[in-house]
């Protein structure tokens, strides 16, 4: 790993403001005393915080349960979800809350709902009362499909209500992906809406379950959201409207005494195989660790009006557009659409608009609207704002200072956290009343997270060495493994070292110990701050009848971070024309969803491989990014499928 070396030579730091630092939830003294408490003790640490931050029906018996690699924390303990989210704000001590906004919601025509706590509150027990009506029982999973849209946060609270796991899958992800995944989660019944509204235009939702449906049996209902009134198909005794059902449903509806250790969501995600992960978390300990980060990394105030962009399809959406800022009482908002319409500056419009304090995007958005140029932002009253975060890659330091100057104004703290679907919050991150930022620098590990870089022998790099980033103890958010694969879940995240996690990415620590994330080292792609594994595009590239093989690689890209390059070896005697592209594109398309689509494709007779056969992916790396080639070629099969390549068309 000694690639992945110290390659940034950033210097600048910014203290935190002594005024911010006063009001923080979390303060200078506050963040020693934990980090303290975090590295002797750390389950003692975590269970002060599920106790300070948390409403329990029966305390836990003990705190964690750590048999490697498999933990159970709070075990014992009963608790709810949706209880910890809503009840506690409209009853007893937090009554205050009641007509407090809980999402503030914005579609993307404009039209907008505001929901109150009280209101929050009766939409979900009533829509638990439904699906028990429809036949769900704890412990099934239910399968949501659906946009940006208050139903959305609704149904996800009423599963968990009842103690029904759910799995959400994005709305971008095609039929053949969402069929896979109701498959592999063996899900009953599916929540969709009719379509969404991007980019202007509804696109469709309802349509893609039917497609889904026509390729497996096991679902018994659906349930449609009304929500662009495009036309669609309802299937007799299967599929029922969201707002029939709901009409004469009770508002009353008891919140399920569940286990600590009761599964809560299943979320699929990629890894370097084929096949998408299903990534379980359960209860107690997940809602401790996103209730708990979300206090002290977004300082969030019963005032504030915080938002993150990213879609709930995505575990940044679970974590910190729903469980951790409800859990802690705050106005969360939501929009459904697309960033730049009607026009470029729809976000920053938004955020004046509804005065947001708290705001949390991805490095992919910023450098889009670096681009776009800095007359929109500065077209609109951004001065509501008072802190910043990122979140999904590293953030190259340039889009860092833009950030810093022309959103906040050079007033508002940035906060990059790093964390992952498997992680179930916020791992390393700075603290904005706490600790000095460094731009592209995720900082320090949480108080509670023991995180490390080892090298290849398991010993802890030495800086400016790099190397691969470990969480040598369990933490309360983490994963509790892989739906249905014990054995893939030891394999892919605890087989590297005994006993320690291992998260997938290269890194380094400055001599003040600060994280600088490089990226991932497996065959995973970041594409726009989302995963996306090489093997599951080269899988729907080669179910193409003509396509004899393919090799996916990643590209830098200034927007996106990472673009797809394919490279394609077509069945003899198929014409490789643009045409023939596009075709591809559409297929990958279909197979996975938009998101997967490359921004190449290269045709090429034959791909570089190793005598025993295994594809270079290193050298396509470097011919995809237009580099030569530095690596050892000497275990190259035929030296001129090289040449060919990169004599090959780019698009
Ligand atoms: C991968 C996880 C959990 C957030 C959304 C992505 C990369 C995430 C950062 C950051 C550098 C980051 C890592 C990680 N990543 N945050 N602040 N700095 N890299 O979740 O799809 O599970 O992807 O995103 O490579 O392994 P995900």
């Amino acid at each position: 790993m000694s690639d992945i070396e110290s390659l940034l030579k950033e210097t600048r730091s910014f203290k935190p403001d002594p005024a911010f630092s006063k009001q923080a939830n979390w303060n200078k003294k506050t963040v020693a005393e934990f980090r303290k408490a975090g590295a002797q003790n750390s389950p003692r640490f975590w269970a002060k915080q599920a106790k300070d931050n948390l409403t329990w029906f029966t305390p836990w018996k003990k705190v964690l349960d750590w048999k490697p690699p498999f933990a159970k924390w709070f075990v014992g303990g009963k608790l709810n979800v949706s209880y910890n989210c809503l009840d506690r704000h409209v009853e007893g001590p937090g009554a205050h809350r009641r007509n407090k906004a809980a999402i503030i919601w914005e579609g993307e025509p404009g039209d907008t709902r505001v929901i109150t706590y009280a209101e929050l509150h009766r939409e979900v027990c009533k829509f638990a009362n439904v699906l028990k009506s429809q036949g769900v029982k704890k412990g099934e999973r239910v399968v949501l499909y659906m946009p940006m849209i208050p139903e959305l946060a609704i149904a996800m609270l009423a599963c968990t209500r009842i103690g029904a796991p759910h799995s959400i899958v994005f709305g971008g992800f095609s039929a053949d992906a969402l069929r896979d995944r109701i498959d592999d989660a063996g899900a009953k019944m599916v929540i969709t809406a009719d379509g969404g509204f991007r980019k202007g235009a509804g696109f469709p939702l309802k349509k893609a379950v039917d497609d889904a449906l026509s390729m497996t049996d096991i679902v018994e209902k659906v349930i449609v959201v009304e929500r662009t009134k495009q036309d669609v198909t309802m299937k007799a005794g299967r599929d029922v409207w969201w707002h029939d059902l709901m009409e004469d449903a009770s508002p009353k509806c008891a919140p399920a005494k569940l286990d600590s250790e009761h599964p809560l969501f299943i979320l699929y995600t990629s890894g370097s195989t084929g096949k998408p992960k299903g990534i379980l978390h359960t209860t107690g300990g997940y809602l401790t660790h996103v209730t708990t980060t979300f206090k002290a990394i977004f300082d969030i105030k019963d005032e504030d009006v915080y938002w993150c962009t990213a879609d709930i399809g995505w575990i940044t959406g679970h974590s910190y557009v729903v469980y951790g800022p409800l859990a802690n009482g705050a106005t969360t908002m939501m929009y459904e659409g697309v960033p730049v319409h009607p026009g470029p500056d729809r976000w920053w419009s938004l955020i004046a608009k509804w005065g947001v304090n708290i705001f949390y995007t991805a490095p992919t958005a910023i450098r889009t609207f670096i681009r776009l140029g800095d007359e929109h932002p500065n077209a609109h009253d951004l001065s509501s704002l008072r802190l910043l975060g990122t979140v999904g890659e590293p953030i190259n330091p340039e889009a860092w200072m833009w950030y810093h100057k022309v959103i906040g104004k050079k007033r508002c703290p940035i906060v990059d956290t790093w964390w992952q679907t498997e992680t179930g919050g916020i791992m390393i991150t700075s603290l904005p009343g706490a600790v000095a930022t460094k731009p592209g620098s995720a900082t320090l590990a949480f108080p509670g997270i023991d995180a490390e870089i080892y090298d290849d022998d398991g010993e802890v790099a030495k800086p400016p060495n790099g190397g691969l980033l470990v969480v040598r103890k369990p933490w309360p958010g983490m994963l509790r493994g892989i739906w249905g694969d014990p054995k893939r879940y030891k394999e892919q995240y605890w087989s590297q070292y005994k006993d320690t996690y291992f998260a997938g990415d290269g890194a380094h620590r400055d001599k003040q110990g600060y994280f600088w994330i490089m990226g991932r080292i497996d065959d995973v792609m970041n594409i726009s701050g989302h995963r996306i594994g090489t093997m599951e595009v080269e899988s729907a590239l080669v179910s193409h009848h003509d396509v004899a093989e393919a090799a996916v690689v990643g590209r830098p890209d200034d927007i996106t971070g990472t673009a797809i390059v394919a490279f394609v070896s077509p069945v003899g005697g198929t014409d490789a024309s643009d045409k023939f592209k596009d075709t591809l594109r559409a297929h990958v398309s279909k197979e996975i969803g938009a998101i997967a689509r490359p921004a190449e494709i290269r045709f090429t007779d034959a791909l570089p491989k190793t005598r025993s056969g295994k594809i270079m992916r290193r050298l396509l790396r470097d011919v995809a990014a237009g580099k030569e080639s530095s690596g050892d070629t000497s275990t190259l099969e035929d030296f001129s499928v090289l040449a060919k390549l990169r004599e090959s068309d780019e698009d």
